[in-house]
């Protein structure tokens, strides 16, 4: 198949309305969000979705996030608002939070996975608003990666793995948040939190009040436990190295990469620590600075391929606030392998 590369410098750009054309005539297209690449096709077409999970090589028991541009586009998804979703979207849309509602009539099978639910949110990204407005219907869209690699953040990124199998890609530069959103399930009590994301537990509780968060997001989920989000039973976000998550002080880490590195190890560090590795490093932000590791996280595991590391030593990020979503998606890389020095 061929694929269209559109590069779009602002939500201004006719070729918006291109991209649009082919999301309305039932195809598939990546656009920019301000998460990740989002794989985007018509919601409310159950054949469309189909093509979504082909493309990207994914379980189709794993359900799709439908990406709105309007409010209103929303009561038409779901059984009902209620009053807890209407003030998260009032704090939070458009942003980086997704909310799990029972669906209505409308939500394919394909994009619900075979539950109940429906996940919506409505992105921040100028461009991506207009493309859901100019094709005129809920775009179901996961990231647009290969299912199992880390998410997308650049076109690049989506070049690298999705060319040749998808209509268009609509390159609009690189993703500000740089993590997937956070998932908030509304339809159980307490809420509960699926997936970190840029929108934190504390301004989600400023909002709400008690939320629980589910366990998945800090541990493997147990043998036999049924997972409240398909995705998290998935490995996921993994480059080919094996990944050791490391928390210690920089003194500490640095004698133990230099003492087990192999002759294809690498580190995954903070700026400006490269300098006083033993051996070759990338680099995932500054350390402290949860944004800018939530920015370059990805990007910096799918360096680790790109250089052939196969053994890899992690520095630990801060848990907390946006750091919980760099730290979720980090130890999935690892496959939960940390060590304590
Ligand atoms: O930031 C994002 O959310 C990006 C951009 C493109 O918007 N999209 C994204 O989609 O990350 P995806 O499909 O890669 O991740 C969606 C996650 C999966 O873990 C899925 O299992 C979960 O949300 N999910 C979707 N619908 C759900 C539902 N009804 N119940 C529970 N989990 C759900
Ligand atoms: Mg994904």
């Amino acid at each position: 198949m061929e694929t269209k590369i559109y590069k779009v410098s602002s939500a201004d750009s006719t070729l918006i309305k291109e991209a649009a054309d082919i999301l309305r005539n039932g195809g598939i297209v990546a656009i920019p969000t301000e998460t990740v690449y989002g794989l985007a096709g018509n919601a409310l077409d159950g054949t469309v979705t189909e093509k979504i999970y082909k493309a990207k090589g994914r379980p189709s028991d794993n359900p799709l996030i439908v990406h709105i541009s309007e409010y209103s586009q929303w009561a038409p998804l779901v059984k009902e608002i209620p009053e807890s979703a209407k003030a998260l979207a009032d704090a939070f849309w458009p942003g980086p939070l997704t909310v799990i509602l029972p669906k209505s009539e409308l939500i394919p099978e394909g994009v619900s996975g075979g539950l109940s639910t429906v996940a919506v949110r409505m992105p921040s990204d100028e461009i991506a608003r207009k493309i859901i407005t100019e094709a005129g219907v809920p775009l179901a869209a996961p990231s647009a990666n290969t299912s199992g690699k880390p998410s997308p953040t650049t076109a690049k990124h989506v070049i690298d793995d999705l060319y040749g199998k998808i209509d268009a890609i609509v390159d609009g530069g690189d993703c500000s948040v740089g993590v997937e959103s956070t998932v908030l399930s509304l339809a159980v009590s307490p809420p509960r939190l699926l997936r970190p994301g840029g929108i934190t537990p504390e301004m989600l509780t400023e909002v709400l009040g008690e939320i629980e968060i589910d366990d998945a997001v800090y541990n493997k989920l147990a043998e036999g436990k049924e997972a409240a989000s398909p995705g998290m039973k998935y490995k996921h976000y993994s480059p080919k190295a094996q990944i050791t998550l490391i928390k210690s002080d920089l003194e500490a880490f640095i004698a133990y990469a230099k003492e087990n590195a192999t002759e294809n190890s690498a580190v995954l560090c903070f700026e400006g620590e490269e300098e006083a590795m033993p051996i070759r490093s990338i680099t995932y932000g500054k350390k402290d600075d949860a944004l800018s590791q939530a920015k370059n996280i990805f990007d910096a595991l799918r360096k680790l391929d790109e250089i052939g590391a196969d053994k890899v030593f992690a520095r630990y990020p801060k848990n907390d606030g946006v750091g919980l979503a760099v730290f979720n998606r980090l130890i999935r890389a690892a496959a939960f392998n940390q060590l304590e020095l």
